[in-house]
């Protein structure tokens, strides 16, 4: 894991591999940001032109990289790019800050040291630098022939992550750098433990093995957990979960998480969707869509980040983790198209699909979370791929069953840097759902599947509570090259929205 300190030396007199500073798009070509002050000095101040000459433009993403100046004590510099230069006495959006900081951090993968000289206007750009460092220097290299040593993060054949990240300027005895730059490691971590998690191959990731990593962790961080085993579903009456996980050699399980603050106002639930392998079941997934399934439980390994987040930050919120695991397979056992579960809620479900298995989980989830009668409940699930051909790989859709709530995680995200966007649940979609034979069936109408999907599970939501859907399956896992922060692979999609919602709600400004 990449080590952050701060720091007030000056680039010049950093012992390091590296220094990063800002490069900004300007109006007549590249623009230094603030923070580069003594680089460009040591260039005559002439670094804008050199950076020029070297093919910079400023443009997100871009990296460029020049010998430092004599007298550094490091031998490199490297210069990202910031996207366009903010408007006079306008400042840089935390969200290029975290994009810069983080293609910064994935290029430095394998170097020991560096010192990042980006422009930190306050203790919030503190939190964004170091947010985006310790997310883009994530790798996953568990897997890598051979087998990394128990005391490494890396394998024999990966470089390993980027040892420290110093941020020059940052202050170590500003309670508010301190602060930011401490709740900045703990989101990333733990949303770089649900990237892990969510990398891990599903031969070494089944139900089981999540549960243990959760109460490992629980026990870790002073959090009550609760593991119900198959005994204990089908004690309970959790058809949802027991259907879906009935094909599978590796039974289902259902983790509980409950963080608690002594001086808590309100309690908050979150519910993600496990399916630690997604195959379809005896609807089979064709070739060429089962070869990623095992990021369907990327709404769980949020949930879980999330929490932990929480209770390392110590939010005065009490937060409840509900984690539906389960893996989804075919076989002489699994549940048949045409089978009918009874759901934990007592509603009974047609299964026309067997690959519609996230909403069965996540219904008997929604209801057991629902018992305790939470302010709010949020679940986060690769639900559908019709939300995927809706908004894309890098967008999640918001559905709930309250406008204003709706809005107010739209905007939890888009201040943590999530794209989100929010998505109706129209009326008319339901009867679509309508079985012959037991309550509900699982399918309906196919256009506006992520809408179908949203309807199904509202229909598993105690009366009277407020409840939101975020439909994660486009951005939760990066089939494509990384960037900015966002590697390939898992990507941790949904923690720093619930995180975000935790802080809202503690700080009594949600709901
Ligand atoms: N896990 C999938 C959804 C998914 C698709 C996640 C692509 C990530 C990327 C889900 O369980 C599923 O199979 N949904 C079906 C539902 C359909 C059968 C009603 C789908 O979207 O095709
Ligand atoms: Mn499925
Ligand atoms: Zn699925």
């Amino acid at each position: 894991m990449t080590a952050l300190t701060l720091s007030t030396s000056g680039a010049p007199a950093l012992r390091a591999d590296a220094i990063v500073i800002g490069v900004a798009k300007g109006a007549k070509g590249p623009v230094v940001a603030a923070g580069a002050e003594a680089v460009d000095k040591a260039y005559d101040g002439r670094l804008a032109d050199v950076l020029e000459t070297l093919g910079a433009s400023g443009a997100e993403g871009e990296v460029t990289k020049l010998p430092a100046p004599a007298g550094f004590k490091s031998p490199l510099v490297v210069a990202v790019g910031l996207g366009a230069q903010p408007d006079k006495d306008a400042e840089y959006e935390s969200e290029a800050l975290r994009r810069a900081a983080g293609v910064a951090a994935r290029v430095l993968t394998g170097v020991k040291k560096a010192g990042f000289a980006l422009p930190l206007a306050d203790a919030a750009d503190v939190g964004a630098v170091a947010e985006g460092a310790l997310l883009g220097a994530y790798s996953f290299d568990a897997y890598k022939e051979a087998a990394p040593a128990a005391n490494s993060a890396k394998g024999k054949n990966g470089k390993g992550p980027l040892g420290e990240a110093t941020l020059l300027g940052a202050k170590p005895r500003d309670k508010a750098h301190k602060a930011a730059a401490e709740r900045a490691s703990a989101v990333a971590e733990e949303l770089n433990r649900a990237r892990d998690l969510i990398n891990t191959p599903p031969n070494d990731l089944n139900p089981e093995a999540f549960a243990a990593v959760a109460q490992a962790a629980a026990k870790e961080h002073g959090i009550k957990v609760q593991v119900l085993d198959v005994k204990a579903l089908e004690k309970g009456g959790y058809g949802g979960i027991l259907g879906v996980g009935a094909g599978s050699a590796s039974g289902p399980r259902l983790v509980k998480l409950s963080y608690t603050h002594s001086k808590a106002g309100k309690h908050l639930a979150f519910v993600g969707k496990g399916i630690t392998y997604d195959s379809g079941g005896i609807s089979l997934k064709p070739a060429g869509h089962n070869e990623t399934m095992k990021c369907d439980m990327s709404g769980a390994a949020a949930v879980f980040a999330a929490v932990v987040a929480v209770a390392r930050l110590g939010l005065e919120v009490n937060v409840t983790g509900w984690l539906a695991l389960a893996e989804n397979m075919p076989s002489g056992s699994a549940t048949r198209p045409g089978d009918v579960l009874r759901m934990y809620s007592g509603k009974t479900v047609e299964v026309l699909n067997t690959d519609a298995e996230g909403r069965l989980v996540l219904g008997d989830a929604l209801w057991a979370a629902s018992a305790e009668k939470p302010d709010a409940i949020v679940d986060v699930a690769t639900l559908t791929g019709a939300m995927v051909l809706a908004l894309g790989s890098r967008t999640f859709g918001v559905m709930a069953n309250d406008d204003a709530f709706r809005s107010a995680i739209v905007e939890a995200a888009e201040e943590v840097g999530e794209a989100s966007w929010p998505m109706p649940l129209p009326e008319h979609l339901r009867k679509g759902m309508d079985s012959p034979t037991a309550d509900i069936a699982n399918m309906g109408e196919r256009m506006g599947g992520g809408l179908v999907a949203g309807l199904f599970l509202r229909e598993f939501v105690g009366e009277g509570i407020t409840w939101a859907h975020l439909d994660i399956a486009g951005p939760a896992f990066n089939e494509s090259g990384p960037f900015g922060y966002t590697p390939k692979g898992g990507t941790g999609s949904g923690v720093r929205t619930l995180v975000r919602l935790a802080e809202l709600t503690a700080a009594g400004d949600l709901g």
